[in-house]
């Protein structure tokens, strides 16, 4: 594949001679850290751009796009090749989505889909890309393995990610997969929705008896952090939390990435919340600003985290009190009660916290205006083509649908909300009686 990003870097340059850019993302740290990358590389470059982010890569959108410009999507585009075959422009897409349709030969596309089929995060590719364009900007590595790990693509290191972290010189440490390990471990309890752990978990009386239990106190006043503890200290804490949770050794330990932005020694998994948190509560720019390494942006990121921590724990609490089990699967339909840029990150918690058999399909629902987003994911490594799950809801439904094996998510008229659940619930027993 390295070839072929080559190759396209070479032709962006010549198609963007004298041509303005247009750097179209998606909101999430994948997206945004590529688009951090891009931007930091062209504004190297001295070329004209301009940066668009959005939450969903809608046909009326491409549509309207100005017909002068080089088009360069990030973290989307794959699903809407024949939208974009319709255009004048170039147009590049860097992209690790599953890829419907031909490319168009306006189009050049750099996506694993296309080869090996390695996983490889966006912000991996764009900064690949950003590397051929001029071996010099190994200082973008670090927002690559922010978007890997946002991707949750930091489990297993493949062999080109392994290239990214050797750019990036981050420190990388084995670890409890609570974030962030760099402050006092009671905040990063409280808060840990990447391992929902009952009773402490959004408790903090919870997390005091956990601590205690665990034989950790106070130095001086104050906790230590994860990565302060001792070993004696980890082990304990580890036990005490696969006591409340179903989950296992394996899930709970795992890589902890450190990496430097403006100057200050970062957890990868934090900055990856807080740029998510940023764009779900539709501050993009700010999430976009802090990866630029702008000054101010940290603090205004560390607020609205902040609030959207608690948005996120109430969500949870609503989906576990609201849920409706099936056979294989479990529907979230949460209309107005969490925010439709929220109910991909639930199902996502929900799909991690092995409270559901390995390979049930977690659906999502929320509305957004006259549209409903829906989000689906599997619980577990294993099961069905939740993208085709959701394809094959949609055929006789007008709407955009895309993703990947386990994760995707697709918009659908609210007009069509009865018909839609209702194919949809179809699709979902259909697979239980084949299996
Ligand atoms: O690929 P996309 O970034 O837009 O993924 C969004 C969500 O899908 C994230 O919450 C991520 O955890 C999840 N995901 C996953 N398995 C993958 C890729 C993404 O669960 N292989
Ligand atoms: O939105 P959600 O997080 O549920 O999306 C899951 C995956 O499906 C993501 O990788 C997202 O980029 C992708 N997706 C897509 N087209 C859509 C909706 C979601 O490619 N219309």
């Amino acid at each position: 594949m390295k070839k072929e990003i080559v190759y396209a870097s070479k032709l962006f340059l010549e198609k963007t001679k004298s041509k303005q850019i247009k750097i179209i993302s998606h909101f999430d740290t994948d997206g945004i850290t590529s688009a951090a990358i891009i931007a930091r590389t062209l504004k190297k470059l001295d070329k004209r751009f301009s940066v668009k982010i959005v939450k969903n890569l809608e046909n009326e959108f491409i549509k309207k796009l100005n017909t002068k410009e080089v088009l360069l999507f990030l973290d989307l585009g794959s699903g809407s090749l024949e939208e974009l075959e319709k255009l004048e422009n170039s147009v590049f897409i860097i992209d690790h989505h599953e890829i419907t349709g031909n490319a168009g030969e306006n189009t050049t596309i750099i996506n694993p889909h296309l080869f090996d089929e390695e996983e490889i995060s966006a912000s991996g590719l764009s900064y690949l890309f950003s590397k051929a364009l001029d071996s010099k900007n190994k200082e973008l590595a670090n927002l690559a393995v922010v978007g890997m790990v946002g991707d949750m693509l930091g489990k297993e290191i493949s062999k080109l990610n392994n290239e990214i972290i050797e750019d990036a010189k981050i420190i990388i440490k084995k670890g409890l997969l609570i974030y962030p390990a760099t402050r006092p471990i009671h905040k990063a309890l409280e808060y840990s929705s990447s391992i929902f752990i009952p009773g402490v978990t959004g408790n903090f009386k919870g997390v005091f008896n956990l601590l205690k239990e665990s034989g950790i106190e106070k130095e001086n006043g104050k906790y230590k952090s994860l990565i302060e503890l001792e070993e004696t200290e980890l082990s304990k804490l580890i036990t005490s939390i696969l006591m409340r949770t179903k989950q296992k050794t394996e899930d709970v330990i795992g890589n902890i990435y450190l990496i430097k932005l403006s100057n200050r020694i970062e957890d990868a998994r934090e900055l990856s919340a807080m740029i998510n948190a940023c764009s779900r509560l539709n501050k993009s720019e700010i999430s976009l600003s802090l990866c630029l390494e702008n000054k101010n942006a940290r603090k205004k990121a560390e607020s609205i985290y902040v609030k959207y921590k608690q948005h996120l724990i109430s969500a949870l609490n609503y989906a576990e009190q609201n849920k409706i089990e099936g056979k294989g699967y479990v529907i979230i339909n949460a209309k107005n009660q969490i925010k439709d840029t929220m109910i991909g990150t639930v199902a996502s918690i929900l799909s991690m916290s092995r409270e559901y058999k390995e390979g049930t399909v977690i659906i999502g629902t929320s509305y957004d205006h006259e549209k409903i987003k829906v989000s689906a994911r599997i619980s577990g490594r294993n099961g069905r083509n939740v993208r085709e799950l959701l394809s094959e809801s949609m055929k006789t439904i007008h709407g955009e649908c895309g993703g990947h094996q386990k994760a995707a998510g697709c918009l659908v008229p609210k007009s069509q909300e009865n018909q839609f659940m209702e194919i949809l619930k179809k699709q979902l027993e259909v697979e239980v009686v084949k299996i």
